[in-house]
């Protein structure tokens, strides 16, 4: 006998008058005195079954005792709700069917939360994860994240990519985050570590003369947990050989076309502009600008070259900048926000932020009073203001100022609620990103992307010169909404510059024998020109899913902490599982 012949959002009018049989979980239990409704729920949906004493004793009897979250099987006939009760708001609402005969298959102990409240504690949701998934948006969530998963391999396989799987037991090289090791028990103290993502695997893939590969691949990152970020990630990971940037752009564009299409039906124009680096931190004061909404960042240093007020004079004459963004119709800020935002911008390295306020035709500010009718001509000129408008300003070194307005116009399009009601998809492409960073902490320079991304060949010169800061490398990041939803470059497929840029970055001849000696090996045997990207996704797949958490994208996630609620991981393991990893701890657990 089979459990069922429809699932719980198949059936409609014109089913009226046929016997059916459903599974599922009772979703709720209404007790009509005597007549006993159940909302029956499956992956699908949801069906109102009756049950009615009179037709039919037995099983309504059984059904008293049902209780949330019991699994049962109800086979009955389909009936025409009355019309005061039918709901048209689900497609299963005009019907609904009467019992006949009812089957326990499982009981269920009470939730400890109702599956349909939406603002249950998180910890308590990732406990029970599982009772967590049955709630209709996480399993949408998931199918989602299928149908995702199933286009990116369809896509693939159309353009000739294969997809190739690499080791999770790796190696540890020094670059990027940290990494999570596994030690060997064969090999005494020596360590595995964990992929942060397969970087080489993928390059020595090419070298080996794959050409086109893709992987949906697991990564592995040791770092401080956000709602973007876990420590165990996918990727959808690619590289190929004998292409330049736009092949990468071009396959990936279409992918995120196909996917919108076929997961959200929604068609997104491409190509998506390509928008240099230099260009994103100027207007956006981000390599990940949320071009949703205007709010631009305003370079002011003509208007005042001349200017008086210590702040502006000091930025200037220590070769830094001035600008500002113009927060319309947040001239009502209170106090306390503008504390709030000062707050902000110092914590991203600014020593103040300036503000006007234009309320009754007046500007309330600090400030005004250093500048010149001139000055205020032209300000008002540049940043188009007007009555009701905040204006805030940077004055520091460009990286600051940029870095501090762009974070500030993000928490401003907050307060103002620009993009509460916002459907817009938003998709670009940063480009040219600066090859290498100087890091003062460790006085010495990184590299921006990885040390595989190559310099752009127009920037060679500076990079022979020794002027690192001014090279800019092939590497490009694709961004939706203002999230990041993936970053990749063309590589360095030549042994020499790849040995060079180690040395940059102050890997010394030993260390790159020992950490990097297979790759540049791989490249001195006949390496392909090529390049790659892997797109995160989780995000994507939470951008599109209208989530706010990577968490609700994935399955089984790790919370804040790097636990898993559910198992209790990571837990302390036995003495005797220590002694045959060669590992002693330092203090008792
Ligand atoms: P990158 O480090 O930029 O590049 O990672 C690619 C994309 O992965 C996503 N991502 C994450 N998602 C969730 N949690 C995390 N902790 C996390 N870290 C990164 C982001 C990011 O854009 N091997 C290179 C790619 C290449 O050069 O081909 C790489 O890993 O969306
Ligand atoms: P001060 O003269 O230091 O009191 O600063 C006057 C105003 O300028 C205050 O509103 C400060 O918040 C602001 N301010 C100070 N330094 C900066 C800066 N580097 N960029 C922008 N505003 C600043």
């Amino acid at each position: 006998m089979s459990y069922r012949t429809h699932h719980c959002a198949q059936l409609g009018v014109s089913d009226i008058g046929t016997t059916v049989t459903l599974s599922g979980w009772v979703n709720s239990r209404r007790d009509h005195g005597g007549v006993i409704f159940i909302d029956l729920r499956d992956r699908e949906g949801i069906t109102q079954v009756v049950f009615q004493p009179e037709a039919h004793a037995e099983a309504a009897a059984a059904a008293h005792k049902l209780r949330p979250e019991f699994v049962v099987k109800v086979e009955g006939e389909v009936v025409r709700r009355m019309e005061s009760t039918a709901n048209h708001k689900i497609a299963t609402g005009q019907i609904e069917v009467v019992a006949s005969r009812l089957t326990v298959l499982a009981e269920s102990e009470v939730p400890p939360f109702p599956l349909d409240d939406p603002a249950v504690n998180e910890d308590l949701r990732l406990t029970y994860r599982y009772l967590d998934l049955r709630r209709p948006e996480m399993l949408r969530n998931l199918r989602l994240r299928h149908r995702i998963v199933k286009t990116v391999r369809d896509y693939f396989d159309t353009q000739d990519f294969v997809e190739v799987e690499t080791p999770i037991l790796s190696k540890s090289t020094p670059e990027g985050a940290r990494d999570f090791l596994v030690p060997s028990r064969l090999n005494p103290g020596h360590f595995y570590a964990l992929p942060q993502a397969p970087q080489q695997y993928k390059q020595l893939l090419m070298v080996a003369g794959v050409e086109r590969y893709f992987q949906i691949a697991k990564c592995f990152r040791d770092e401080d947990l956000r709602a973007d970020r876990q420590p165990e990630f996918t990727q959808v990971d690619v590289e190929a050989s004998f292409i330049s940037r736009e092949d990468i752009l071009g396959w990936i564009e279409q992918l995120i076309a196909d996917i919108f299409k076929k997961s959200l039906d929604v068609q997104v124009p491409v190509p998506f502009e390509r928008v240099p680096w230099q260009q994103a931190m100027d207007l956006y004061g981000s390599d990940k600008p949320d071009r949703r909404f205007g709010m631009l960042l305003t370079d002011l240093g003509s208007i005042f070259t001349g200017t008086e007020f210590k702040v502006f004079r000091g930025a200037l004459d220590g070769g830094g900048v001035i600008k500002a963004i113009n927060a319309k119709k947040l001239a009502c800020i209170t106090t306390g926000q503008i504390e709030e935002l000062t707050t902000m911008a110092k914590q991203y390295g600014a020593k103040g932020l300036a503000f006007i306020k234009v309320e009754n035709g007046e500007w309330k500010s600090p400030i005004v009073k250093f500048f010149t009718e001139a000055e205020k001509q032209a300000l008002t000129q540049a940043m188009q203001i007007e009555e009701g408008d905040l204006i805030l300003f940077g004055a520091d070194k460009w990286e600051t100022v940029c870095e501090v307005l762009g974070r500030i116009r993000l928490r401003v399009a907050e307060l103002l609620g620009l993009l509460k009601n916002s459907s817009e998809w938003n998709l670009l492409w940063v480009v040219d990103f600066p090859l290498l960073q100087y890091s003062p902490e460790d006085s010495k320079w990184n590299a921006v992307h990885h040390p595989f991304t190559r310099p752009k060949s127009e920037d060679m010169p500076q990079l022979e010169a020794g002027e690192f800061g001014r090279v800019r490398a092939e590497a490009y990041d694709v961004v939706l909404n203002g999230v990041e939803i993936g970053g990749g470059s063309i590589r360095i497929h030549e042994s020499s510059l790849q040995a060079k840029m180690f040395g940059i970055l102050g890997i010394s001849e030993e260390e790159q024998k020992a950490q990097f000696g297979h790759i540049i090996e791989a490249l001195a045997f006949g390496a392909p020109p090529h390049g790659g990207i892997a797109l995160g996704l989780d995000r994507l797949v939470m951008l599109l899913a209208g989530a706010t958490s990577i968490r609700d994208v994935m399955a089984f996630p790790k919370n804040n902490r790097g636990q898993e609620l559910m198992n209790q991981g990571p837990s302390p393991v036995e003495p005797k599982q220590l002694k045959e990893l060669h590992i002693q701890l330092r203090s008792a657990q």
